[in-house]
């Protein structure tokens, strides 16, 4: 597993990310990403596209803060991703998907839960009404997690990966708050 260098283990705090963060979070996700287990990618984008990815969200208002230990490094993150509204793709504004991701020695701390709890306050003030994610059914921290926070699976994919010689099931899960009249 990838450490992050001269991490400081004492408890994170969670602040809104900014285009100047860019490098930083895109390390951490880096090195999440780099144990093969949790993402759906085993490395992070090119930076440009970090930047360009943090700077969207950013002028969409949408939820996505980071993790930051106590020297400044980012050591977690965790978003609310809504698919662009075109002329031809329209009625899924209401939609967005969850992104979260903490270094290891940051988790089984209480972080996710108040990540999690953080980007849904953001959510509900920009229209998101449906969150949705695909979990790993072997990554049992984060479905624990995730039904805590009124997560309900909708469907799960059979062996839809296999990484290592070791298939795994894709959780299908969502959240719904009470439906809106916009
Ligand atoms: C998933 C993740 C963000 C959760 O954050 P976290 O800070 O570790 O979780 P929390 O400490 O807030 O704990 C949330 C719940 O999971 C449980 N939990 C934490 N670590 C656990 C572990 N290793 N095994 C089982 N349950 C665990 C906690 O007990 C807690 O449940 P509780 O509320 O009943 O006490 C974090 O573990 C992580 O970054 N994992 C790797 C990346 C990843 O999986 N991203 C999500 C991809 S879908």
């Amino acid at each position: 597993m990838s450490e992050a260098p001269n991490s400081d283990q004492t408890r994170a705090t969670l602040r809104a990310i900014t285009e100047a963060d860019a490098e930083g979070y895109r390390a951490c996700l880096d090195r999440v990403a780099a144990e093969r287990r949790y993402l759906a990618f085993t490395a992070a984008p090119p930076l440009q596209e970090v930047k360009f990815y943090i700077k969207a969200m950013l002028q969409r208002g949408l939820p996505f803060i980071v993790a930051v230990d106590g020297s400044g490094l980012v050591v977690g993150w965790c978003n609310i991703h809504v698919l662009p509204q075109t002329e031809h793709r329209v009625g899924f504004s209401h939609v967005g998907t969850v992104g979260m991701g903490l270094d290891a020695p940051h988790r089984g701390k209480g972080l996710g839960r108040e990540m999690l709890q953080s980007v849904f306050d953001t959510a509900g003030r920009v229209g998101i009404e449906r969150v949705e994610l695909q979990v790993y059914a072997s990554n049992e921290s984060a479905v624990k997690l995730y039904r805590r926070f009124g997560f309900v699976t909708e469907g799960i994919k059979s062996r839809a990966r296999k990484i290592d010689g070791q298939y795994d099931d894709i959780i299908m899960m969502a959240r719904l708050r009470p439906p809106s009249r916009g």
